[in-house]
């Protein structure tokens, strides 16, 4: 099975998708695309794979629930919520998601240079809360993979879903190599021949399919 998440960060996206639905095992949206198309996209992305919803939840619990509740009602089959505001969100979260069957994954670190700043020294709190709450997963950064290493320690056998890969300078296959079950790839695949490009990624990520 896959191991790969496309950020489908592009006006193009739906087109991308049924290009390279064989090789994911999820699509990933972000506010851009959803602000532009609507959550009408989701619902059309859901046709073809499942959908993370990235809408990176942030607020009061009541309101972080009814934005995940829009996202699962347009489709989405997992959203990803900021672990930093605490466990009341994170519950409330994870208590809507069951009546959908959907996933919650809290974004410990980012993976960005600034997730240095604020986020990375605090993460493995951040880890060990979105345990607590009982989150399907957590982000972790693939630009970072000794963060990956340590996060997994503290979630166990969460999921770990990790972005940071091609652009950003992280490798899909050390990310693997030290925990996550899935990389997100978001421009290294949709800019150019999205087809052409998956497939490069997948070479780099040989040894690890049908393992
Ligand atoms: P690329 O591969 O184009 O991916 O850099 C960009 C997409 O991935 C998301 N992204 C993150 N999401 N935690 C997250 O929850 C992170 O640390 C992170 N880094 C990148 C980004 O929002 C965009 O959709």
């Amino acid at each position: 099975m896959s191991r790969l998440i496309v950020a489908l960060d592009c006006e193009n996206a739906l087109e991308i998708a049924k290009k390279i639905a064989d090789y994911v095992y999820a699509f990933k949206v972000n506010y851009p695309l959803v602000l532009k198309k609507g959550l009408s996209i989701i619902e059309e992305l859901s046709d073809i794979s499942k959908v993370i919803a990235d809408f990176k939840i942030a607020d009061v619990p009541h309101i972080s629930s009814q934005i995940a509740e829009c996202a699962f009602n347009a489709g989405a089959n997992a959203v990803i919520v900021h672990a930093f505001v605490g466990s009341d969100t994170l519950s409330s979260v994870v208590r809507l998601s069951k009546n959908y069957d959907g996933e919650v994954y809290a974004v410990c670190e980012l993976s960005s240079e600034g997730g240095k700043e604020f986020m990375m020294p605090i993460s493995e709190k951040l880890a060990e809360l979105a345990v607590k709450t009982g989150c399907s997963g957590i982000v972790a950064p693939a630009t970072r993979v000794e963060r990956i290493k340590t996060l997994r320690k503290i979630v166990g056998n969460l999921k770990i879903i990790s972005p940071g890969v091609g652009a950003q300078g992280g490798k899909a296959l050390e990310a693997l190599k030290a925990g996550a079950d899935y990389v997100i790839v978001g421009r290294r695949i949709i800019k150019g021949d999205a087809l052409k490009n998956i497939k490069e990624v997948i070479k780099e990520m040989e040894g690890l399919y049908g393992n």
